[in-house]
């Protein structure tokens, strides 16, 4: 969490860099930023908003990414907010490791902060289950196993050729991850359940590490009760009894699957928001749908992920109430809308924007 800088009227000011990106990046992140304006207008502090074009676009044309440069400047701010990057004339991986991977590894975001929470009147694949049956948290690593990128071919090309990709866990690592998620099950304080997702049967090495890290960290949470469950189990329980989840960790890999899963069942892309978390650094939130190239510029796309990942980001800067704001103006307009799909709301995306911000400047706290 960083601290606010003071302004000489005594106005909290906030610095947060805006990667609008690509496809509807830019419209729903225009919409979250009117509705995080009008929550900031609320509780009296500033958001001094610092656009970063980091997208497809841009690298078609001058074949840029994020530069060494780019690192330094996000690095003086207080937050970052993204929109979507992907393009259809990108090659597939290039974007993902140029801008998204790059800004969570270069700014060492080592927790993917991923609420999983069915708002009221939302449509949930999962029969019989209602928002008091959906509340929980996924912790998932960001920054080591699969993703590290060490791997490599031999004989590539050939019929011998094989590949390889290996999987960090650092001690490191691992710990600071799972002492994130023990620090965050406390803070909440609902059912104060941390449930680690692994596959400790078969991962007898990676994942033996992280069962005796989580083991021993537990032993400082005396007031956090302790689960396991296998990830395959892990996406069995997910649809059939969401209601045992309060918050769950898991590595890199299992957990960007599991968040998918999760998504779906709290009403899909449209809603689904995480953020790329480094607590002694700076971090950056994202709505997880992507740049939905085929909505672009017709005022459809649903902006509440944007909205909700917003939230999280004034959560993150310490404005507790201004996150409350955005969260129950979002759960006040949800019953209104037909859908959370692109084109079927019953409002388009500035409307949506529109009484979502309305709705944060009407709250009252009670
Ligand atoms: C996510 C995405 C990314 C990931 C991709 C775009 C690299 O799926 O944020 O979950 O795999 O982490
Ligand atoms: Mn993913």
């Amino acid at each position: 969490m960083s601290a606010p800088s003071h302004s000489t009227t005594q106005q909290r000011t906030y610095r947060v860099a805006v990667i609008a990106g690509d496809g509807t990046g830019p419209e729903v992140v225009r919409e979250g930023q009117k509705v995080l304006e009008a929550a900031a207008k609320a509780e009296g502090f500033t958001l001094a908003w610092e656009p970063h074009d980091f997208s497809g676009a841009r690298y078609l044309r001058t074949n840029e990414l994020v530069s060494d440069k780019d690192i330094e400047a996000l690095r003086a701010t207080a937050a970052i907010y993204l929109g979507a990057v992907g393009h259809p004339d990108v090659p597939p991986g290039i974007l993902e490791h140029g801008v998204l991977l790059r800004l969570r590894f270069a700014l060492d975001q080592y927790i993917n902060l991923r609420p999983v929470k069915l708002y009221p009147g939302v449509w949930t694949p999962l029969k019989d289950k209602t928002p008091e049956h959906i509340d929980f948290v996924v912790v998932r690593e960001n920054t080591e196993g699969l993703y590290a990128g060490v791997g490599g071919f031999l004989r590539k090309g050939t019929p011998d050729e094989v590949a390889l990709q290996t999987s960090v866990n650092s001690r490191k690592g691992v710990e600071r991850c799972v002492r994130y998620a023990f620090e965050l099950t406390r803070a909440r304080n609902k059912r104060k359940k941390l449930t680690f997702c692994g596959k400790t049967n078969v991962l007898t090495y990676a994942h033996d590490l992280w069962q005796r890290v989580f083991q021993e960290v537990a032993k400082e949470y005396p007031d956090v009760q302790t689960d396991y469950a296998h990830v395959d189990a892990t996406c069995m329980w997910m649809v059939k009894n969401p209601e045992w989840f309060d918050v769950i960790v898991t590595d890199n890999m299992f957990g960007d699957i599991i968040t998918d899963l999760g998504a779906i069942i709290q009403g899909g892309m449209g809603i689904a928001a995480g953020g790329n978390v480094n607590p002694q650094g700076v971090s950056m939130f994202e709505p997880i749908g992507g740049s939905a190239p085929k909505y672009t510029g017709k005022n459809v796309i649903n902006p509440l992920a944007a909205i909700c990942a917003g939230g999280m980001l004034l959560e993150h800067l310490g404005e507790r109430h201004a996150a409350a704001r955005v969260e129950q103006a979002v759960m006040r307009l949800t019953p209104q809308l037909k859908s959370l799909a692109a084109g079927q709301m019953g409002y388009s995306t500035t409307e949506v924007g529109d009484l979502v911000a309305r709705y944060v400047a009407e709250w009252k706290a009670t």
